[in-house]
């Protein structure tokens, strides 16, 4: 399936400068080799906003990078759950990066949110694969339509930063198959994303840069991938192994490149002149992506486009007593430094310098004047200090003279980044007392949060009227949350990933982040929601949870087959609230059909859509063959069992509001029996296993269902030998040979 690139441009140039091609020129660029007509092409950071360094160069975002609009990050575009909202991020971002002479920007970032502790989950999108995978490629194919081409990282299985260049993510093939790569599959078999880069980490002890099956077999075989495969920077040992591999193009070069070792493989035959061909064709094939038009960006306009973007993604999870929206005439007590210093983007590669920042507290006053409200401040707390008792004092005061405090809470820079994990999910302990201590002292108390990781709610959740979860927003989350806590917006956001009530109840938890090396993904395919819905471990806020000004209802669900094994799912939902705002259809799937364990229900669909009041639609859900489908071991590849199916519509991974059966056809997968097989398999086996009783001469024997039980385990010729039954040996070789052919 693997496209071959054309390498005829790269007759007569020497084997040793071609090789000088697979690693960069420095940190952001590629070698030229004018000759071959390949120009040089620029990378930058990042998911998203640009990192565009035309000063000095670094990884670490320790020098200033040119302004470009921040726009939200991963966490906040994975709670929109609207491929639409990642498309306009993506275009404009693309924009920018056009504008700025780059031509591959370094993300998206479609990895899992395995644990809520991994310092980049700001980044990421989700624990579901199927919500990063749709966002992921909606954002590749905007992004690109605008010329530049992506990096989608990091591919793959790495979800933690702990050690993250040396790690090995000890991970079952099933749980690959169906949590860690579909995302990325999604992305490039349905966006032809530009580049994939391969991660830092280890895969079952094999590094991802390194790895064949990953980059050659799986990426390029089996998903069709034709682009180049990128290091994460620095992320490559040994060089030549990892050209074998098919990792195209080392980053950065320079001194930091190994081109010396291909040099030396090629002279002492470990690798041919073709093996560089090939990665060299695809690199040239890139540089053919130099941005060449000129675009110029409004600032504002982007500035617009990232308080729209911000507007889908912050969650309203709690509104008692309908606090929210802010009344015309109300008392507002603001309180907390994050309304004057707002957390609005990670920490890391990442890292945007924007050209300006929306403050909280600028944006509600404004809104304030025209609507009657007035508005005091007090900090209440610094962004990572001690508590200090003036401050707190102070802050009381203001709550007790208003209607409606809102306090502003949050992590700082600080606490979570790229290259470091954090060890607790708690906020800061003198924010916990200041918002017990205001919401003690307020009529109504509203807590706004500012957080790249899922914070814990407890100890303060049922004391306070309402939760409005910022995540963070970017350069226009600001007005944003100003816009939505007045109602000039209805929230639409929902939430990515599960909100636990205590870190230990979370499925990583065990194994989280890892020892000796290792870390082993002991929960297997049941990640995030997956775990908490299938063992009924209560949580604070499920995954998909987000609540609305207005009212849904999900007035009816009926499937249409599409094929054998596929279907589309006919959802009617209503606004039956007074007010337009945005609902988001979740359609689950379940089945306990098929030799494996499967998660209660798993995320196979999903639709955002606008509702005026009053206002009814059915929004039609597609469901492949692939959304009943497991990954089989023994076969080595999708399987969709055959039997009982269930579609939910869900209002949360926990809340059904909906369900459908159908009954699917599927395949049996055919079991090639042999002496070494189980009895217990002959059995079971679809064609052969009626015939097995009276092969054995049991048919009729006084065996009871216990000792069928015991022999069940035993192998084949274990039972015989053990058995002393005078079984015919052609008889069984018949059934072998029948059970190769079903
Ligand atoms: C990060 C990548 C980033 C690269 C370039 C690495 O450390 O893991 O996500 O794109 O640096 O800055």
């Amino acid at each position: 399936m693997t496209a071959h690139h054309d390498t005829a441009p790269l007759a007569g140039i020497s084997a040793e400068r071609k090789a000088r091609l697979l690693s960069g020129r420095n940190f952001w660029k590629t070698e030229a080799l004018e000759e071959a007509g390949i120009a040089a092409i620029s990378m930058a950071d990042g998911p998203y906003g640009l990192r565009h360094q035309s000063g000095r160069h670094d990884n670490l975002a320790l020098f200033d990078s040119d302004k470009a609009t921040c726009f939200p990050p991963g966490v906040a575009i994975g709670s929109s759950w609207d491929p639409d909202t990642a498309a306009r991020l993506g275009a404009a971002l693309g924009r920018e990066a056009a504008a700025q002479g780059v031509d591959v920007v370094l993300g998206p970032g479609v990895n899992i949110k395995r644990s809520p502790l991994c310092g980049r989950n700001f980044e990421y999108y989700s624990e579901d694969p199927h919500l990063s995978g749709v966002l992921g490629a909606a954002f590749t194919r905007a992004l690109q339509a605008e010329g530049p081409g992506v990096s989608v990282k990091h591919f793959a299985a790495n979800n933690q930063e702990t050690n993250r260049q040396t790690i090995s993510s000890d991970v079952d093939e099933r749980t690959l198959r169906e949590i860690y790569l579909p995302a990325f599959e999604r992305v490039v078999t349905e966006a032809r994303p530009a580049t994939v880069m391969a991660s830092y980490n280890k895969i079952n002890g094999v590094a991802a840069s390194e790895n064949r099956w990953l980059l050659t077999e799986v990426l390029r075989d089996e998903w069709g991938f034709d682009g180049v495969v990128v290091s994460d920077w620095s992320a490559v040992t040994d060089r030549v192994t990892a050209l074998k591999a098919g990792l195209d193009l080392e980053m950065p070069g320079g001194a930091m490149g190994h081109d010396a070792e291909v040099i030396e493989a090629l002279r002492s035959g470990d690798i041919s002149e073709s093996d560089v061909d090939a990665s060299v064709a695809r690199i040239a094939a890139l540089a053919r992506r130099k941005v060449t038009s000129a675009v110029t960006v409004d600032e504002d306009a982007h500035h617009e486009i990232a308080r729209q973007i911000a507007q889908e993604c912050a969650v309203l999870l709690r509104n008692e007593h309908q606090v929210l929206p802010i009344p015309a005439g109300a008392r507002v007590a603001v309180i907390g430094a994050f309304a004057g210093q707002p957390r609005y983007q990670g920490g890391g590669s990442a890292h945007v310098n924007p050209p300006r920042v929306d403050q909280p507290l600028d944006e509600i006053q404004a809104i304030a004047a025209e609507q009657g409200v007035t508005v005091s401040y007090a900090p209440g707390f610094t962004v990572d200090g001690p508590r200090d008792e003036r401050l707190v004092g102070d802050a009381i005061a203001a709550a007790r003279r208003a209607d409606i405090a809102v306090v502003f809470a949050g992590l700082s820079e600080e606490r979570e980044s790229e290259g470091f994990d954090r060890d607790t999910i708690d906020l800061p302990s003198p924010q916990v007392e200041l918002i017990r201590e205001v919401a003690a002292a307020a009529r109504r108390t509203v807590v706004v949060l500012a957080n790249g990781g899922i914070v814990s709610l407890e100890g303060w959740h049922d004391e306070v009227d309402a939760i409005l979860e910022g995540f963070l927003l970017g350069q226009g989350g600001g007005r944003a949350l100003a816009d939505i806590l007045f109602g000039r917006v209805n929230p639409s956001g929902h939430l990515a990933e599960t909100i636990p009530i205590q870190l230990q109840d979370h499925p990583s938890w065990l194994n989280f982040p890892g020892e000796q090396g290792h870390v082993r993904y002991g929960e297997g395919v049941l990640v995030g929601y997956r775990y908490f819905a299938t063992s009924g471990m209560p949580v604070r806020y499920p995954f998909g949870h987000g609540l609305s000004y207005t009212t849904f209802e999900t007035r009816a669900l009926s499937i249409t087959r599409t094929g054998v094994d596929s279907a589309t799912a006919h959802v009617e939902v209503a606004n039956t609230g007074d007010r337009a705002g945005k609902h988001v259809v979740q359609v689950y799937v379940s089945t306990e059909a098929g030799p494996v364990r499967r998660p209660v229900r798993e995320l196979r669909g999903c639709a955002k859509v606008q509702l005026e009041p009053g206002e009814t639609r059915t929004v039609e859900i597609d469901l492949p063959r692939r959304a009943f489908a497991y990954w089989d071991i023994a076969a080595g590849r999708w399987v969709v069992a055959p039997g009982d199916y269930r579609i939910d519509v869900c209002a949360d991974a926990n809340t059904v509001l909906r369900s459908s059966a159908l009954t699917l056809e599927g395949e049996h997968v055919a079991v090639e029996l042999t002496m070494d097989t189980p009895v217990g398999v002959w059995f079971e086996h679809p064609q052969v296993g009626p015939d097995v009783m009276d092969t054995l001469g049991l048919t009729g024997a006084p065996v009871t269902e216990e000792q069928l039980a015991m022999i069940a385990s035993m192998t084949m010729r274990q039972f015989i030998g053990i058995s002393g039954l005078d079984i015919s040996t052609d008889a069984l070789q018949a059934l072998m040979t029948a059970s190769r052919s079903a």
